[in-house]
């Protein structure tokens, strides 16, 4: 049984030393490397049910209190807290969702996720789940930059609605996860984009790196996740956003 369990985790490991030179540019500041262990699965799923459950945490408590809060759970309050910061961090991204309910847009991502962490142990039936989502989401147009602005907008939000429920060991077992995610949900985007671009013969249809993103919206918007684009640190970015 032991060896079994120790077979799944070098094959986290194989996979993503593979991948991280090709597709690495495409990564966000963020992006970790690092092995997915037990006990990130553990602090994440523990942390992501009490969203889920709809608990009322402290941090819940107290937002409460003031005259202008006006969410009735926590769940409503991560879902509006990670979609207002990721079109705050990504503009652009907001008008993919015109027409869209943002509570059941939410409800979906957050079904895709609570799978995703159901199946981390199995990340054959993974890889399968999220190329899948994501071919859906290449036909929309959904560039592979937004993947990475999207875990900026999920931490934010996790920290943000479960205060000190989500510690350093928590914010760090997501990073790892969601990179994770990446590492699968990346070169499907970048591949696709590339094909598409040799096809139309265009420069205009090729991916853009992150590190150009970054460039072209550190000079034209206001965005807290480019005030340090040197540092890869999860907390400097996690901590800048939370403490505006
Ligand atoms: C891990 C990341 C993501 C997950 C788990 C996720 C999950 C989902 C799911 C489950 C759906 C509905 C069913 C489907 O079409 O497959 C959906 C639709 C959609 N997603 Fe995502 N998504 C992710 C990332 C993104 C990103 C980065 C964007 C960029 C802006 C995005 C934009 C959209 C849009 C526009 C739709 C269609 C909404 C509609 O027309 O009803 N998604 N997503």
């Amino acid at each position: 049984m032991g060896g079994a369990a120790i077979k799944k985790c070098r094959s986290f490991t194989t996979r993503r030393d593979r991948i991280s030179a090709v597709f690495a540019p495409h990564m966000p500041l963020y992006y970790l490397d690092d092995e997915v262990h037990t006990e990130d699965i553990k602090r994440a799923n523990v942390s992501w049910k009490i969203i889920m459950d709809g608990k009322n945490t402290s941090q819940f408590m107290i937002a409460r209190e003031s005259p202008i809060f006006f969410h009735t759970s926590i769940l409503t309050w991560f879902f509006d807290t990670f979609y207002e910061k990721m079109f705050e961090i990504c503009p652009e991204t907001r008008s993919y969702f015109s027409g869209v309910s943002m509570a059941t847009q939410g409800k979906l991502v957050a079904g895709v996720i609570s799978s995703a962490l159901g199946m981390l142990r199995d990340p054959i039936r993974l890889r399968k789940k999220l190329t899948a989502m994501t071919e859906k989401h290449n036909g929309k147009g959904i560039k592979s930059v937004y993947y990475g602005y999207m875990g900026t907008a999920l931490f934010y939000a996790l920290k943000h609605v479960l205060g000190s429920e989500f510690d350093d060991h928590t914010a760090r077992s997501w990073v790892k996860i969601f990179s994770f995610l990446l590492s699968i949900i990346i070169p499907v985007v970048v591949n696709y984009e590339t094909n598409n671009s040799r096809k139309n013969q265009s420069a205009a249809t090729v991916a853009p790196s992150f590190a150009s993103h970054i460039k072209y919206f550190a000079l034209n918007m206001k965005c807290p996740l480019h005030k340090s684009p040197q540092t890869s640190d999860y907390h400097h970015v996690i901590d800048t956003e939370v403490n505006e």
